[in-house]
């Protein structure tokens, strides 16, 4: 999406450790505006796979998944982190290793939410070595649900998670694709 390589080059910046700071848009301001552009591409990508519902873990997932759903006219479920109770088994459940902050920690789904007839679209704000995406691709495959495909706003490319997904033929197609970076510039994928 040229739209959002602009945004990130104008607006984003690169700090020490690999990591892309996009406060003004997507991390802590929300640029709503912007983020329904990002929908309406979303809708462009999925618009003939019957999709009936959204998947995505809070917090900055939401964002982008609700301005999807928007357009889509589509249900949003966010799963939660961190919640340990299961006392009734009421819930779908997946560990996530964080490599950004170097800890685990796990994302539930109650089972009201997802069933076997939906047809879902993971949506999430970075995939970065793709762990919250295999988190989620797991609670779909418990729920017995189809996986569409998912769209991640920005991929970290250089960080292999996205390409790893693929190889197993999940539909992973994020909107910009970051191949290099670093304080002197960002380079994407074309
Ligand atoms: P992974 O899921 O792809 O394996 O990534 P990882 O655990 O390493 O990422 C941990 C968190 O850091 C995620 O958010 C992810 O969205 C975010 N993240 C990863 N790389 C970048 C980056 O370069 N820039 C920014 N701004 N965020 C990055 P989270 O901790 O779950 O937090 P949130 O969704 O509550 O914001």
């Amino acid at each position: 999406m040229v739209a959002l390589e602009q945004k990130v080059l104008r607006e984003g910046t690169v700090l020490e450790g690999h990591v892309l700071k996009v406060g003004s848009f997507l991390n802590q301001q929300l640029d709503v505006d912007f983020l329904v552009e990002m929908g309406r591409e979303i809708d462009r990508i999925y618009k003939n796979d019957g999709v009936t519902k959204l998947l995505t873990v809070e917090s900055s997932g939401i964002a982008v998944a609700v301005a999807a759903g928007t357009v889509m006219h589509l249900p949003v479920v966010f799963a939660k982190k961190n919640k340990t109770s299961n006392v009734s088994g009421d819930i779908y459940s997946a560990m996530v290793h964080s490599y950004t902050h170097n800890t685990d920690y796990k994302i539930v789904v109650s089972k009201d939410y997802i069933s076997r007839d939906d047809k879902i679209v993971i949506i999430d704000d970075f995939l970065a070595n793709g762990k919250a995406l295999e988190g989620l691709i797991e609670i779909v495959n418990q729920a017995g649900a189809t996986l569409v495909g998912a769209t991640c706003a920005i991929e970290k490319g250089f960080q292999g998670g996205g390409d790893r997904l693929r190889a197993q033929g999940i539909r992973v197609e994020s909107l910009a694709i970051i191949d290099e970076m670093s304080p002197e510039g960002i380079a994407f994928r074309k």
